[in-house]
């Protein structure tokens, strides 16, 4: 069998993510500028490629996929893929089959996933208010997204609900979207903004440390340490008042790269062994190659020797060009 993903730091790599496409039908300020340039469509991957490379991640031990993009579910064969991707969980294969999304076309989508195995999903959500969202997300999509949310219960699927702190923006909302988050029964993470790609305007304005939200919600409600664990870089506490389960994702102001257990690709196949850094390997060259399967076997050795230790984020100079130059679009997070 292939040796499994371990990197200098002892850290094995168990949780892959995935980007199926670039594109997104919203705009998020804090994400991408409103005239993005995406990738020619001839560029990305396809769906017999995505495949295999889930496959080659699989047999080296990763037990976590998580399908981001960009919007995954603007792809067209997304659920494709889902479904021949729903046949590796089990013993020795998947543990956890999931997606990152935006939650506008979940309506259309959650039985679909949820028939293919996937349990529990992922949904950007930074505010209730529909201007404040048409405002945030350059489109007038929060109807849907809410849709999308009852779709995703009616399906029987676990949601945790994503939600970038920013000040000036939805600050003053936050405790109000965690506690709907609760009522509803969903988890919810708080995430620190960063700096990857350049945007309309400078995220120095808008950053807003994590540290500052803990304190603030704890004037209004007990947080209680819990030990659960996502597998993903959230720290989380349960709220005695709601009983539901706050995380906290914390780039900025506490950094979890010690305990870093993920890699992600590119829809070109890209592999970034950290989010906060430029570091790569052409998993699409290594698949196109005359021998894919050593061309594959080199690209991981190389990647597992040059993962970073950790990432340089920083937010504390106005002006400063982003830590890293491409967008959270390409890499999913
Ligand atoms: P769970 O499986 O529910 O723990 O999900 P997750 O937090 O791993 O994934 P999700 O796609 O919901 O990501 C939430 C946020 O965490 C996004 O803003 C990601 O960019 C961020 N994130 C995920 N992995 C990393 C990482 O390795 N480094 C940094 N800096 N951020 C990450
Ligand atoms: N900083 C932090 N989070 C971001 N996201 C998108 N761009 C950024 C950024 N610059 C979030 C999205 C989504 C998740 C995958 O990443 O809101 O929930
Ligand atoms: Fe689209 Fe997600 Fe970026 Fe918003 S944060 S523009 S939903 S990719």
């Amino acid at each position: 069998a292939p040796a499994p993903l371990v990197d200098r730091f002892a850290r094995a790599i168990t949780y892959l993510r995935l980007s199926v496409t670039d594109r997104c039908d919203l705009r998020c300020t804090y994400c991408m500028p409103e005239r993005m340039t995406f990738l020619p469509r001839a560029e990305v991957l396809s769906l017999e490629e995505l495949y295999r490379l889930s496959r080659a991640f699989i047999e080296r031990g990763v037990t976590k996929l998580r399908l981001t993009g960009g919007e995954p579910l603007v792809r067209r064969d997304m659920v494709d893929l889902v479904r021949a991707l729903g046949r590796h969980l089990g013993e020795g294969g998947l543990r956890e089959l999931t997606l990152t999304t935006n939650g506008t076309r979940l309506a259309e989508f959650a039985e679909d996933l949820a028939l293919a195995g996937v349990r529990r999903i992922n949904v950007s959500l930074d505010t209730l208010d529909r201007d404040r969202f048409a405002a945030l997300a350059r489109r007038d999509s929060l109807p849907q997204v809410l849709e999308g949310l009852e779709a995703a219960r009616a399906a029987g699927l676990k949601v945790k609900l994503n939600a970038v702190a920013l000040k000036g923006v939805n600050e003053g909302e936050l405790p109000d979207l965690v506690a709907w988050a609760h009522g509803q029964g969903h988890d919810v993470t708080l995430i620190e903004v960063m700096p990857l790609g350049d945007v309309d305007g400078d995220r120095i304005d808008h950053y807003l440390p994590l540290d500052a939200v803990r304190r603030d919600l704890e004037q209004r409600w007990t947080l209680v340490p819990s030990a659960h664990n996502s597998g993903g870089p959230a720290r989380y506490v349960d709220v005695a008042e709601t009983g539901g389960r706050l995380g906290f994702i914390t780039p900025l102001t506490g950094n979890f790269c010690a305990t870093c257990n993920r890699v992600r690709v590119t829809a070109t196949g890209q592999l970034y062994m950290c989010l906060g850094g430029e570091g790569r390997v052409d998993l699409r060259a290594a698949l196109r190659s005359a021998d894919p399967d050593a061309a594959l076997a080199d690209a991981f050795a190389r990647a597992m020797g040059e993962k970073q230790e950790r990432h340089a984020f920083a937010i504390d100079r106005p002006g400063a060009a982003p830590a890293v130059s491409r967008h959270m679009s390409m890499t999913g997070g």
